[in-house]
C-alpha cells in the first residue's frame, strides 16, 4: 500500500505548467492583437497626429519663453527679463518690490492693483509687462515728492477715506487719474443720465461713478468722495 502523496502526481503537475504556459500565451496574445487594434486604428483615426500636437504643446507650457523689456517706473528705467506671461502686476511687486499697489482679485474686478501708465488708470493685473515697454508707469510709490505726499494721498489722511488700507493706493492713484480725465473733459454714465455733457462738474454722484472700478470692502466710500471733492476743489 503506497502511502498517499500530498504532491500532485508529476502528468497534473505539466497539465497544469501547460495550461498556464497555454493562459500566458493567451493573454500575450490578446495583448499584442489589443495594442496592434489600438495602434492601427490610431493610424486611421489620427490619433496619433493628435498625441504629438498635445505633446508639443505640454513642451511649449513647460519651456517658458522670455523677453528683455525696459520699464518705465516713477521716473527710473528698470530693465528687466521676464517670462512673456508676466503680468505688470507681478513683475512691480515680485520682481522689482514695488509692494504699494495691491494683488485683490487677479481678475480686473477690484482696482486694487491700478497703477497709472501715460497718465491713465489701469488694472495692472490684466495688463502683460511687456505691453508697458518703454511708457511712463506711476505708481502709488511715485506720488509723493520726496517726504511730501501728493495732494490726493493727503486727502485720503485728512478725511479718513480708509480703514484696512488694503484698497487704498489703487483707490489713490485712481482718484489722481480722475482728477486729470476730469479736466480734459471725459464723461461718465451720470454726465449722460443729467445731460452734464459740456465739461460736467464734479458732482457726488460723478465721484462714485469714476471711482466704481474701485471696490472698498470696508466701506470707506463716503470719505473716499469727500477727499476726491476736497482736492478737485482745492484745484478749481
Ligand atoms: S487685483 Fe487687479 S483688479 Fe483686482
Ligand atoms: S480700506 Fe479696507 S478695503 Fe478699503
Amino acid at each position: 500500500m503506497s502511502a498517499p502523496s500530498c504532491s500532485p502526481p508529476e502528468e497534473e503537475l505539466l497539465e497544469g505548467e501547460s495550461a498556464e504556459a497555454s493562459l500566458d500565451l493567451d493573454i500575450s496574445r490578446r495583448t499584442f492583437v489589443k495594442a496592434a487594434t489600438i495602434l492601427s486604428a490610431g493610424a486611421a483615426t489620427g490619433i496619433p497626429r493628435i498625441a504629438t500636437a498635445e505633446d508639443a504643446r505640454l513642451a511649449a507650457a513647460s519651456e517658458p519663453k522670455t523677453i528683455s523689456i525696459t520699464l518705465r517706473i516713477n521716473g527710473k528705467s528698470e530693465p528687466l527679463t521676464l517670462d512673456t506671461r508676466t503680468t505688470l502686476l507681478d513683475a512691480l511687486r515680485e520682481h522689482l518690490e514695488l509692494t504699494g499697489s495691491k494683488k485683490g482679485c487677479d481678475h480686473g474686478q477690484c482696482g486694487a492693483c491700478t497703477v497709472l501708465i501715460d497718465g491713465r488708470r489701469v488694472n495692472r493685473c490684466l495688463t502683460l509687462a511687456a505691453v508697458a515697454d518703454g511708457a511712463e508707469i506711476t505708481t502709488i510709490e511715485g506720488l509723493a515728492q520726496g517726504d511730501s505726499l501728493s495732494p490726493m494721498q493727503a486727502a485720503f489722511l485728512e478725511h479718513d477715506a480708509f480703514q484696512c488700507g488694503y484698497c487704498t493706493p489703487g483707490q489713490i492713484c485712481s482718484a489722481t487719474a480722475l482728477l486729470e480725465e476730469q479736466k480734459h473733459g471725459a464723461l461718465s454714465t451720470v454726465s449722460f443720465e443729467t445731460g452734464n455733457l459740456s465739461n460736467p462738474q464734479l458732482t457726488d454722484d460723478e465721484i462714485r461713478e469714476r471711482m466704481s472700478g474701485n471696490i472698498c470692502r470696508c466701506a470707506a466710500y463716503p470719505n473716499i468722495v469727500a477727499a476726491v471733492r476736497a482736492v478737485e476743489r482745492a484745484n478749481a
